[in-house]
C-alpha cells in the first residue's frame, strides 16, 4: 500500500510522465507534418494529429504513448509473418554487409538469381521468368508495359486495349491507376482513359433481387466478352484482375467467375494479368492463390507486400515461359524490354524475401492460415447482430465489415461511419483500415485463435460506440 505522500509523488511523476510524452508526441506529429502520406487530404496537410507508431511485435504495434495496438490491417496487407523476425532482419543485415547493391543492368547479383528460381518454383504452371520492381504498383506498371512490348514485337501494335474492373485497385503509378476502379480515388486525378476499360464490379451483393449468384456470374462474364467483341479482339492486349478485390472492400467474385473470364480471354487471343499483391504470400492460405484456390493459370501475375511481409519493399512479375519464347527474334536482332529499375532485385530486398519466404515454409505459415481462415470469418460473422453492421464478408485472412445506416447512403455518411468506428477501435487497441464504410481486417498471418477474440471483441464494442455517437449526433434517424 502506499502512503498518501508517496502517492502524491507517484501521480506527480506520473503527471510528469505523461506530459513529456505527450510533448515527445506532439514533436513527432509536427514533424510527420512535413510527410505527404499516401491520400493526404490537403485541407488536412501541416495540422495533422495523426497517430504515430514506434514499434511494434508480433501482431501488434506500439505507438508513441506506449498503447498496444493489434494490428487489424497487418500495415497494408503486408506484414504477414508479424512483426520483429530476427531472422528477416539479419539476413538483410549480413547481405547490406556483404553486399548491400549492385546494378541489375549488366551482372546478376546474389541473391536475386536465388529468389528468382525460388518464385519460379513456386508459381503456377509456366510462369518460370521474373522481372523485379520495386513494389505492387510498379509490377503492374511492368505487366501493362510488358502486354503493349509483346504486341508491338509481334506486329500488333494496335493490339492496346486493356479491361479492368471497377472496386479494383493496382496501384498509383499512371498506368497501375489508370486500370484502378475505385471511382472516388480519380477525382482531380489525370489518367490514361483512350485504351482502358471498366468493366462493372463483380461484387455478387450488387446482384439485382431476383438474380441468382450464378446468373449473375454468368451476366458479368458476358460483360467481359461483350467489350473484347465491342472493341475488337485484335485491339484488346490483356484482362487484369485482383482474385479477391481487396482495396475496394474485400469483394469476393462469384466461384467460377475467374475461370469463366480465362476461358473468354483465351477466346480471344487476351492476355491475363492476375494481381496477387495482396492475395500472394499466405493471405489465402497459399503462396499463390491463381491456381490453388480459383483454378486459373493466368499469363502474368504479379506480386509484392507479402513477398518481403513488408520489411522492405519489393515486387515481382511473373512471366509466362510460352510468352518469351514469342519474343526471342532471329538471332541478330535486338528486341530489348527497355524497362527497369536502379532497385530491381535489390539485394537487401532479396535477401529479405528469400528468408520470409524460408519463414512461411518453416513454420507451415500457411497451413495455419488455412486453419484459422474459417474462425476469423465465423468470429467476425457473430457482429451482423449489431444495427450498424450490414454484411461480413471474406475469405481467407481478409475481410470486410460493411457498416450503413439502414436507408441512408452518401459519401459524406460513410467517412463519418468509418471514421468513428476506426477512433474507438484505436482507443480500445486495435487498428482497423476504414474504406469508407467499411472495416477491412486482414492481420497478419500468424493470428491465434485468442487474439482473434480480442480483436472481434474489441471490434464490436468499437461499432457500438460510433452506433451510440452517430445516434447521437443525428445521422441515425
Ligand atoms: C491488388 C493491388 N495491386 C497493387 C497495389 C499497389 O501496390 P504498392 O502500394 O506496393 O505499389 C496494391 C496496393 O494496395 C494492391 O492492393
Amino acid at each position: 500500500m502506499t502512503t498518501q505522500a508517496s502517492e502524491n509523488t507517484d501521480n506527480k511523476s506520473a503527471d510528469n510522465k505523461s506530459t513529456s510524452s505527450s510533448q515527445y508526441t506532439q514533436a513527432l506529429q509536427r514533424q510527420d507534418n512535413r510527410f505527404i502520406h499516401p491520400w493526404e487530404n490537403m485541407s488536412d496537410l501541416g495540422t495533422n494529429k495523426r497517430t504515430i507508431v514506434t514499434k511494434a511485435d508480433g501482431i501488434y504495434v506500439y505507438d508513441s504513448e506506449g498503447n498496444k495496438l493489434i494490428d487489424g490491417p497487418a500495415g497494408m496487407w503486408c506484414v504477414n509473418v508479424g512483426y520483429g523476425r530476427q531472422e528477416i532482419a539479419d539476413a538483410m543485415a549480413k547481405q547490406a554487409i556483404e553486399m548491400p547493391y549492385f546494378s541489375p543492368f549488366s551482372m546478376g547479383a546474389m541473391p536475386s538469381s536465388v529468389l528468382a528460381e525460388k518464385l519460379a518454383e513456386l508459381a503456377p504452371g509456366d510462369l518460370n521468368h521474373v522481372f523485379f520492381t520495386t513494389g505492387g504498383s510498379t509490377a503492374v506498371d511492368a505487366a501493362l508495359r510488358f502486354l503493349a512490348f509483346y504486341n508491338n514485337v509481334l506486329g500488333r501494335p494496335g493490339k492496346k486495349h486493356i479491361i479492368s474492373r471497377q472496386d479494383a485497385y493496382h496501384g498509383s503509378t499512371l498506368l497501375s491507376a489508370s486500370v484502378s476502379g475505385k471511382a472516388r480515388d480519380k477525382e482531380f486525378m489525370d489518367l490514361e482513359q483512350d485504351y482502358i476499360h471498366l468493366l462493372s464490379s463483380p461484387n455478387p451483393a450488387s446482384r439485382p433481387d431476383g438474380t441468382s449468384v450464378s446468373q449473375f456470374c454468368e451476366a458479368r462474364v458476358k460483360e467481359l466478352e461483350d467489350k473484347i467483341l465491342e472493341i475488337g479482339p485484335d485491339r484488346v492486349a490483356g484482362f487484369i484482375a485482383e482474385p479477391i478485390l481487396a482495396s475496394g472492400g474485400v469483394v469476393i467474385p462469384p466461384p467460377g467467375y475467374h475461370k469463366a473470364c480465362l476461358e473468354v480471354c483465351h477466346r480471344y487471343d487476351v492476355l491475363t494479368i492476375s494481381d496477387e499483391v495482396v492475395t500472394a504470400f499466405g493471405r489465402l492460405g497459399h503462396m499463390f492463390s491463381s491456381e490453388a484456390v480459383f483454378d486459373i493459370v493466368p499469363d502474368l501475375i504479379t506480386c509484392a507486400k507479402g513477398l518481403t511481409s513488408g520489411y522492405v519493399p519489393l515486387g515481382a512479375l511473373l512471366i509466362s515461359d510460352r510468352l518469351l519464347e514469342q519474343l526471342k527474334g532471329d538471332e541478330d536482332e535486338t528486341i530489348s524490354f527497355s524497362n527497369g529499375f536502379t532497385y530491381s532485385g535489390h539485394p537487401v530486398s532479396c535477401a529479405a524475401a528469400l528468408e520470409n519466404i524460408a519463414i512461411l515454409e518453416r513454420e507451415d505459415i500457411l497451413a495455419h492460415a488455412r486453419e484459422v481462415a474459417p474462425y476469423f470469418l465465423t468470429q467476425l460473422s457473430t457482429l451482423t447482430d449489431l444495427d450498424l453492421v450490414a454484411e461480413v464478408r471474406g475469405v481467407g485472412l481478409m475481410a470486410s465489415v460493411v457498416c450503413a445506416i439502414p436507408g441512408k447512403e452518401s459519401l459524406e455518411l460513410d467517412y463519418e461511419i468509418g471514421n468513428r468506428i476506426d477512433a474507438h477501435c484505436q482507443r480500445l487497441g486495435l487498428l482497423v483500415r476504414p474504406v469508407y464504410h467499411m472495416c477491412v481486417m486482414s492481420p497478419p498471418l500468424i493470428i491465434t485463435r485468442a487474439q482473434i477474440d480480442d480483436m472481434v471483441l474489441i471490434l464490436r464494442e468499437g461499432i457500438g460506440l460510433a452506433t451510440d455517437d452517430l445516434r447521437a449526433e443525428g445521422f441515425w434517424d
